[in-house]
């Protein structure tokens, strides 16, 4: 008890300091990559699930390729004790946050868990508002180490202020939290968020199918060409530190291997943080080579942090670019349609311009080496028209080097 009200007295005196708050840098210089268990587990958290996917992050190769949060979301909580501190629920997690946090820092990843911005979370646990400091303070007590924070149960709550003092608790609480918003793009967060948070949803929740809309009653969850489509005019708000968030994965989750990829090598193109949503102790050989592809993740990564654009779209088949560091760039020709679709681009022919970040490709001066990111093959120069045949619901996904 006196541990507990010295924390409290902490805590006021943190905030009567004064200090200056503001989003903690360097966090999130190229998109965050990890895993949340939302998407396959929904509220069936426990502490030994987060060990054995800590475990598997590692040994599938995925922490090599760049995954480093795992993020426990919804349903971990057990109360508030009487002096309103956030406790884990004993029976899911007997040994403690704290004790799964060293766990998951001993083997080089980072943990990850989820509150909300309203009294109660979506799943109906206790929320952070009104004490935004204290839940804060235990975070980084606890060793956490990215934030994801909700939206639901938050009426007549300010989207602005809320988000702001849950980072200035953060930022006050002293430990580097990644602080994931997940507000679904209600209020426009792109508009108002890039001193927030280091990420924010722009859609309501991914749905695991290609393209269809799921009805909750009230509500709607998206497939993943419905949530492409939601990004149209946002990727100006994107970059370093301040990512546009089209949702998790839902790779290795029951679509086909052809959408699995694709939805991969379209979310790599849009620079979004890749958090895979999956059972990764239990992956198929082409699920963890969707998962670990490491040059389509370099395109995600890319220091330059620009997202990619829909350059042009003709029955079905889109062709997407993406400018990357050193004067590469990313092509990703995507087949939406039920047919496979013949790509015959002539590069020469083509006027690439990024107007909104100033990047030009400039076929007729320069000639780029073409690499097929899921091929691995060198596919010629851009001096000859490029042609492929793209199945329907895949890609073909190259890499563009400017020939010295
Ligand atoms: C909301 C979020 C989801 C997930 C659930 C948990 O729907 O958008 O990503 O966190 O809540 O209840």
């Amino acid at each position: 008890m006196i541990n507990k009200s010295f924390w409290l007295g902490a805590i006021v005196l943190f905030i009567g300091m004064g200090v200056h708050a503001q989003k903690i840098e360097g966090l999130a210089d190229t998109p965050p990559m990890g895993w949340n268990s939302w998407n396959k587990f929904a509220c069936d958290v426990n502490e030994e699930m987060i060990r054995g996917i800590a475990d598997a992050m590692v040994e599938s190769g995925m922490k090599d390729a760049g995954y480093e949060y795992v993020v426990i979301d919804d349903c971990w909580h057990g109360g508030r004790d009487s002096l309103g501190f956030i406790y884990a629920d004993s029976a899911k997690f007997p040994n403690g946050m704290k004790a799964l946090a060293d766990y998951v820092h001993s083997k080089g990843l980072k943990l990850g868990i989820y509150s909300d911005a309203g009294t109660e979370t979506c799943a109906g646990y206790p929320g952070s508002r009104g004490y935004e400091y204290q839940d804060a303070l235990q975070y980084a007590e606890w060793g956490i180490d990215y934030l994801k924070y909700d939206w639901c149960n938050t009426e007549n709550v300010n989207p602005i202020g809320a988000y702001s003092t849950m980072r200035d608790a953060l930022y006050k609480a002293g430990r580097p939290i990644l602080f994931s918003m997940c507000e679904w793009g209600d209020n426009q967060p792109w508009e108002w968020a890039e001193d927030i948070g280091h990420m924010w949803r722009t859609t309501g929740d991914i749905y695991l199918c290609w393209d269809c809309k799921h009805d909750h009653g009230g509500y709607y969850s998206w497939g993943v060409t419905r949530i492409l489509d939601m990004q149209d005019g946002l990727r100006k708000y994107a970059g370093p530190g301040h990512w546009n968030d089209p949702d998790m994965l839902e790779v290795g989750n029951g679509m086909p291997v052809n959408e699995d990829r694709a939805h991969f090598s379209m979310w790599a193109m849009l620079a979004a943080p890749l958090i895979s949503g999956n059972d990764l102790r239990d992956m198929t050989p082409e699920t963890i080579e969707i998962l670990t592809n490491d040059e389509v993740i370099a395109v995600d990564q890319d220091s330059l942090g620009v997202q990619g654009f829909k350059y042009s779209s003709v029955d079905g088949l889109e062709t997407w670019f993406k400018p990357l560091d050193n004067g590469e760039w990313a092509v990703c020709f995507f087949n939406r349609g039920e047919e496979e679709a013949k790509v015959n681009f002539d590069w020469e022919s083509e006027k690439v311009v990024d107007e909104l970040f100033g990047y030009e490709a400039g076929f007729d001066e320069i000639t780029y080496s073409l690499h097929n990111l899921w091929t691995m093959k060198n596919e010629g120069k851009t001096k000859k028209a490029f042609k492929g045949t793209v199945p329907s619901h895949d890609v073909i996904m190259l890499r563009l080097t400017p020939v010295k």
